[in-house]
């Protein structure tokens, strides 16, 4: 049996399109006009999901020379990629509960965020939840349940409902002395896409041993709001059920965040159709989704254009790269999901936006509530 270097999961190829085929259009031309740049990468690729070269190779370039154009004008990278002005840092979401394909238990929604709204400042926020974060491992201790870590950093304990890892969560919001709904509030992402079989047109809840179509997800998101401090739904209903989407935007998408990812894969295109069909109210922000800085912050300025929120996002798999810490000021979003407290992954966003936060000083600003899909463009 032949067996790929790395299981096909390297780079060398990554490496050598960036040599043989994007170096020769970039180098020579001015690094200062990121779009220019990020046109000749696109054009170079020539296919409209970057399949030739790579998204992940076109970002790489599109990354380096934001970074080398913002080196040689001696400002930090949030401050070029804004050109000027930014200040705003973005409130956490922090996925201290894994599930779904991220982890290896049995819980069937993929991310428990906590989100603290309540805090004056980033760090204060940073702070809530990192607290909350290990008061949680005491809950989980306590119960005898594990306590390893799941991808993004946050705890994959076997549980015997989706609603009893909402239960932890909360208990741990509160030993930790926060007020649940006032102070942290909290998100959640389904990725359904992974949790629907396409052959029998059902959602498949195996935690719980149940199977729900479209009408009936909706219904338990009304519930869930109704009952826990829910403000924000990622990727409620799966990714080709558009007529879902509608239904679920219609029912609660005045009072919670509506936010696509599997959906709209930070794609102009696709949210443009998630606009036209009021669809969802929020737009995930992935870099290497859409693979250059420039369509990233088109993407992001076309849902504000349109009164909707946008959170700046890592990948379940990540490197120590911090560029979405600095993309997420840039941009004034107001939110970021970068996972846990832990796993350095993780923590290094974090520390770069401390440092972003330090860098601005009392010029540092800190959102509320206004920064979510349902609440922004008033
Ligand atoms: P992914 O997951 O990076 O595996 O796509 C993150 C998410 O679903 O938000
Ligand atoms: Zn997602």
């Amino acid at each position: 049996m032949e067996v790929a270097v790395y299981l096909g999961k390297g780079v060398s190829r990554a490496v050598e399109n960036v040599q043989s085929m994007l170096e020769p259009v970039v180098i020579g031309h001015d690094a200062l006009d990121q779009r220019d740049v990020d046109e000749r990468l696109i054009a170079a690729d020539g296919t409209p999901n970057k399949e030739v070269a790579g998204a992940n190779a076109i970002l790489g370039v599109s990354m380096a020379v934001a970074r080398a154009a913002a080196t040689h004008q001696g400002i930090p990278l949030f401050h070029y990629l804004s050109e000027g002005g930014a200040s705003m840092l973005p409130i956490p979401m922090m996925n201290i509960l894994n599930g779904g394909s991220h982890a290896d238990n049995n819980v069937d929604i993929q991310e428990f965020m906590v989100f603290p709204v309540g805090a004056d400042t980033f760090s204060e926020a940073l702070r809530m939840g990192t607290e909350t974060f290990h008061h949680l491992k005491a809950v989980l201790k306590e119960l005898s349940l594990n306590t390893a870590v799941g991808d993004e950093g946050g705890f994959a304990p076997d549980l015997r409902s989706n609603e009893e890892a909402i239960d932890v969560v909360l208990e741990a919001v509160d030993r930790a002395g926060y007020s649940a709904g006032s102070e942290i509030f909290l998100a959640l992402d389904v990725a359904a896409s992974e949790l629907y079989d396409s052959d029998r047109d059902v959602y498949c809840l195996k935690s719980e041993n149940r199977e729900l179509n479209s009408a009936d997800m909706i219904g338990l998101y009304g519930e869930l709001v109704e009952k826990y401090p829910i403000v924000s739904i990622e990727d409620g209903l799966s990714e080709d059920d558009w007529e879902g989407w509608e239904q679920l935007q219609g029912a609660i998408g005045d009072r919670v965040q509506i936010v696509g990812d599997d959906l709209t894969v930070t794609n102009l295109a696709r949210l443009q159709q998630a606009i036209d069909r009021s669809a969802m109210n929020a737009i995930l922000i992935k870099l290497n989704q859409i693979g250059t800085v420039t369509e990233t912050i088109d993407t992001i300025t076309l849902a504000k254009e349109n009164g909707m929120g946008a959170i700046v996002s890592h990948r379940s798999g990540e490197t120590e790269d911090t560029t979405i810490a600095d993309v997420s000021v840039a941009t004034g979003v107001g939110q970021i999901k970068t996972g846990s407290a832990s796993r350095t992954d993780r923590v290094c966003k974090y520390n770069q936006l401390l440092r972003i936060e330090e860098m601005l000083g009392s010029r540092a600003q800190f959102p509320g509530m206004e920064v979510l899909g349902h609440k922004a463009g008033g």
